[in-house]
């Protein structure tokens, strides 16, 4: 088998086909690792650190890897992706905390909602009203109260604690807020990290850590810790490792809310180059601009569902990023030169 390494950021444009986002952990995803697909790892913008990836290649979304059964309502599908399985679809799901033994926190309190392969969803809501809940409830990191939770057409809100870790290990990704790197591991362990489980030699892990680093315009920071990593570097190093499993859904909670607004937009491409190449994407955040980079917006309030829409005209990253990069020349700046001379 061959491979072909995806190309840095910014250098010489590839005309060898590079490759595409790992899809769920299955033989394909291997493949997908080792094998150079169609799709291929396009470069724009400066070649600096602050580089923003484009990758293009047909939609990598796996099909349903593990169904079980079908969730309901998923035979009509979602307009501009008809007959598609949900990948996330939750029916009147409830969390109520309990505190001390008694008080009784209603976290949510009814959300329905389906998310079909290739969205971009934001997530907003003032402070408390259940986004970070919801998140943790379909990142399978806890269990419903009440309702049901089909993820990738799999059953998953009534699985037992270990049967439901090993699905998050297979379908799902998180980005978080803090990056949660390991301060004392490189870039290429970190993100070596979550394959520990898979049964790969060490050689294997990193071999394909050092892929999804490069799909992530980290190519030469691998042997980096994230000390010595700038802010947005140590979020693609975190967005590759929720990668490195080739997730059915990334879940991004406040990825850009430790970043400048520079580096929000550097983060921002990433996600949406991520997401063009076909990766279901949802992510929360405070910011109304960041949540104009996802096509859908979804707002929680007192842990119900308040609106639920398209977002028109979603802002592209990548163009910010490069107007940012090489801004247009003013117009009359020769003349205003001429005149102060
Ligand atoms: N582990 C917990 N035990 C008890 N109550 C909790 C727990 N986690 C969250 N809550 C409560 O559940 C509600 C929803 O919290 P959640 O963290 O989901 O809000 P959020 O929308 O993510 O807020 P933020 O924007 O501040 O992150 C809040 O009232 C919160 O206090
Ligand atoms: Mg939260």
């Amino acid at each position: 088998m061959t491979h072909t390494d995806p190309k840095p950021l910014g250098g010489e444009q590839s005309s060898t086909p590079g490759t595409s986002l790992p899809a769920a952990n299955s033989p394909a995803s291997d493949e997908r690792l080792t094998q150079t697909p169609e799709g291929a790892v396009e470069q724009k913008g400066p070649g600096s650190p602050g580089q923003v990836v484009a990758i293009q290649g047909a939609p990598v979304v796996p099909e349903g890897a593990m169904t079980v059964q079908r969730a309901p309502g998923s035979e009509d599908g979602q307009e501009g992706n008809p007959g598609a399985l949900p990948v996330i679809a939750v029916r009147d799901l409830t969390k109520v905390y309990i505190l001390g033994g008694k008080t009784r926190v209603p976290a949510l309190q009814g959300v329905s909602l389906e998310v079909y392969p290739g969205e971009f969803v934001a997530i907003m809501g003032p402070s408390g009203s259940g986004k970070s809940t919801f998140m943790n409830l379909v990142g399978c990191l806890d269990r419903p109260t009440q309702g049901e939770y089909w993820l990738a057409g799999n059953l998953v809100s009534r699985l037992s604690t270990d049967k439901l870790a090993s699905v998050r290990n297979r379908l799902v990704g998180f980005v978080f807020q803090g990056f949660n790197l390991l301060g004392r591991a490189t870039a290429l362990r970190n993100v070596a990290l979550p394959m520990v489980y898979a049964g790969l030699s060490r050689r294997e892990r990193e071999r394909r850590a050092r892929i999804v680093l490069q799909l992530v315009g980290l190519g030469d920071r691998v042997h980096h810790k994230p000390a010595e990593l700038s802010g947005g570097q140590q979020q693609r190093v975190a967005i590759a490792r929720a990668l490195i499993n080739g997730p059915a859904l990334l879940l991004a909670d406040e990825p850009t809310g430790n970043l400048d607004s520079h580096t929000s937009v550097e983060i921002m491409g990433v996600l949406q180059a991520l997401n063009e190449q076909g990766l279901t994407i949802v992510l929360v955040t405070h910011d109304p601009n960041i949540a104009q980079y996802a096509r859908r917006r979804v707002t929680f309030l007192d842990g119900r569902v308040v609106r639920d829409e398209p977002v028109p005209n979603p802002r592209s990253a990548l163009e910010e990023w490069n107007a940012l990069m090489n801004p247009p020349a003013i117009e009359g700046e020769g003349a205003m030169k001429e005149v102060s001379s």
